[in-house]
């Protein structure tokens, strides 16, 4: 099992240790990200975008997560996992939403899911967590609500609205969350409700002053540029360095220069001459 777990999350907080997450989706990355000494990993439901090419996070299935999920548990040893749970995937039933969960845990090896919604999912974070699957919150916005609220925007900007979102935390708190992703919210917003909930938030787009922060790993390395968010920090431009580095090997491909005698196999040249 791995290093960090659901109580570390709750330690941190304790303690005012930040939490550094960041998404992967696959083995290699999760590896280097692993090693690198990161809290926890979070198998997204962005890998619609940034890995399937799709504009949205509505076609990712449960095949898909069950399938990435799978490969990043592969790469970790230290790092807690959490598996996004995809559209629908929550929605249609008690019932499905654990086998759903049951599932990214037991064949996948999540040690927990993430789903979005705040006060009307309340019931299902209870019925997932009463069958010992650790559940992390996501409200703010919420990505697989994009048909309902019609674009991807700053959530919580009216008193009514700051008041809902804080109703949303403190219901997921209660309903037994380990922590809560808070995404694209007024920064004063995001301080209070880390100062009303017992368990850490994690910030995306939500400022300073969160217990943890997440970005998604290809907008961190700038590999990912069909939007960038002003929330996105890139601390590398891997795009343009994987451009480069592609085109320099075309070229050789081209002009003869790859491969080279080191990048060869022999097999005793004698024989080879008689079979011309
Ligand atoms: O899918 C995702 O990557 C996420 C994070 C941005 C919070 O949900
Ligand atoms: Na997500």
């Amino acid at each position: 099992s791995r290093t960090v777990t659901t109580q570390s999350f709750l330690d941190a907080k304790q303690n005012r240790r930040k939490i550094a997450m960041l998404t992967a989706y696959d083995y290699a990355m999760a590896k280097i990200v692993d090693g690198s000494g990161i809290d926890a990993v979070l198998v997204g439901d962005s890998l619609g975008m940034v890995v399937q090419g799709h504009d949205s996070t509505l076609e990712v299935t449960m095949d898909d997560m069950a399938y990435h999920c799978a490969c990043v548990a592969r790469g970790l040893q230290h790092a807690l996992l959490v598996c996004d749970m995809p559209f629908l995937s929550c929605h249609v039933g008690l019932e499905e939403a654990v086998r759903n969960a049951g599932r990214l845990v037991q064949q996948s090896k999540a040690d927990a899911v993430k789903l979005e919604g705040g006060i009307g999912m309340a019931d299902t974070v209870k019925a997932i967590v009463r069958a010992q699957i650790p559940v992390m919150g996501h409200i703010g916005l919420t990505p697989q609500s994009v048909r309902l609220i019609g674009g991807y925007k700053v959530q919580g900007k009216d008193e009514a609205k700051a008041r809902g979102l804080i109703e949303d935390a403190l219901a997921l708190e209660d309903a037994g969350v380990f922590s809560i992703v808070l995404e694209a919210v007024p920064e004063g917003l995001a301080k209070i409700i880390t100062e009303k909930v017992s368990v850490p938030t994690i910030g995306i787009g939500a400022g300073r002053y969160c217990d943890g922060q997440v970005l998604v790993v290809h907008d961190l390395l700038g590999m990912y540029d069909a939007f960038v968010p002003k929330f996105v920090k890139q601390y590398a431009h891997l795009g343009g360095l994987i451009a480069e580095a592609v085109s320099a090997y075309a070229r050789d491909v081209r002009e003869g220069r790859f491969p080279e005698q080191k990048h060869t196999f022999s097999a005793g040249e004698s024989f080879l001459e008689k079979l011309y």
